[in-house]
């Protein structure tokens, strides 16, 4: 069968939920990761067909299109900071507003000899992995409660090479975050942690609530800045003098985001807005 028909019936199948570009920019994205065929060659060769075993793959996709499964869970990778990543159901999808955050960080650091990062939060391990491989000489850490996720991550940071350690434990457990972090002091802590409130649910789009972790996405109502909280605490015990934290924040509760920061006495705390002009990031130093 021809790629071109196939690109007609996922056009007449996805039209009408995604738009034709969408639909044609998932049928390069599938074409280039099954068979190794980019654009611009369908482009010069429109008769170019597969066989009918090799059609299996990309009719599978078709159907989980329908589904509103992301792309990305599809072919099993994404793009983040110029690298890959490979992705599955059991991590976050890496955002643009978190490669907004990486930036931030790349931009602000002052290079030591022996720069130490912490990751909370890691996920696929996108920050952790751009982080380690833009700045040299840094140790980076990593921790994530699910060990599913930790899987993943330690393959992208071996696929990207870079060296990261990770840890497989509850960031909101006092005892085990201070005994696996026992004598270690970071230069760097940065997190984008669950910070989506139950309440917000409701204008989320389906693709996301039906495929994203929920362990990745929500946080109780009655309590939104639980990681943040734990996270400053832990930060004040463990960052080197002038060290910096650095979140990802829930857009509602920027106000709130730099308050909690501030008590907790950190100095030069910014509330930072994202490219799309929503409250984004908070970060502060230290103090000596
Ligand atoms: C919003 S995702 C961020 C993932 C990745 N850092 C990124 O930016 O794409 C939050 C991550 O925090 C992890 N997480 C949730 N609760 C945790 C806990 N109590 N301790 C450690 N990690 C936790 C989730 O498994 C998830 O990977």
């Amino acid at each position: 069968m021809r790629l071109k028909d196939i690109q007609d019936i996922f056009h007449k199948e996805l039209d009408a939920i995604y738009g034709r570009e969408e639909v044609d920019a998932f049928f390069y994205l599938l074409i280039e990761s099954y068979f190794n065929v980019p654009r611009f060659h369908l482009a010069l060769h429109p008769e170019l067909s597969i066989t009918k075993e090799e059609q299996t793959p990309i009719f599978n996709a078709l159907h989980e299109l329908k589904q509103e499964k992301p792309i990305q869970y599809i072919i099993g990778a994404t793009e983040f900071y110029g690298l890959n990543f490979k992705v599955n159901p059991n991590v976050l999808i890496p955002r643009p507003e978190t490669e907004e955050l990486v930036d931030l960080i790349l931009k602000n650091y002052k290079a030591t000899e022996h720069l130490k990062i912490l990751d909370v939060g890691t996920g696929s391990g996108c920050i952790a992995v751009a982080l380690g491989k833009q700045i040299n000489n840094a140790e980076v850490f990593a921790v994530d409660i699910s060990g599913e996720a930790i899987k993943i991550a330690k393959e992208n940071a071996l696929a990207n090479g870079v060296n990261v350690s990770f840890v497989n434990t509850d960031i909101l457990d006092v005892n085990k975050r201070n005994s696996w972090f026992a004598g270690i002091t970071f230069d760097i802590i940065v997190s984008n942690p669950p910070y989506v409130r139950e309440l917000e649910k409701k204008e989320m789009k389906a693709n996301v609530l039906n495929n994203e972790p929920e362990t990745a996405l929500f946080v109780d109502d009655s309590n939104p800045l639980v990681f943040y909280d734990a996270i400053c605490e832990f930060a004040i015990n463990k960052l080197n003098t002038n060290g910096q934290l650095y979140f990802e924040i829930n857009q509602y509760l920027g106000p709130e985001m730099k308050a909690l920061v501030d008590n907790y006495h950190f100095n030069d705390v910014r509330l930072k807005k994202d490219l799309a002009g929503n409250d984004r990031f908070v970060y502060g130093r230290f103090p000596n």
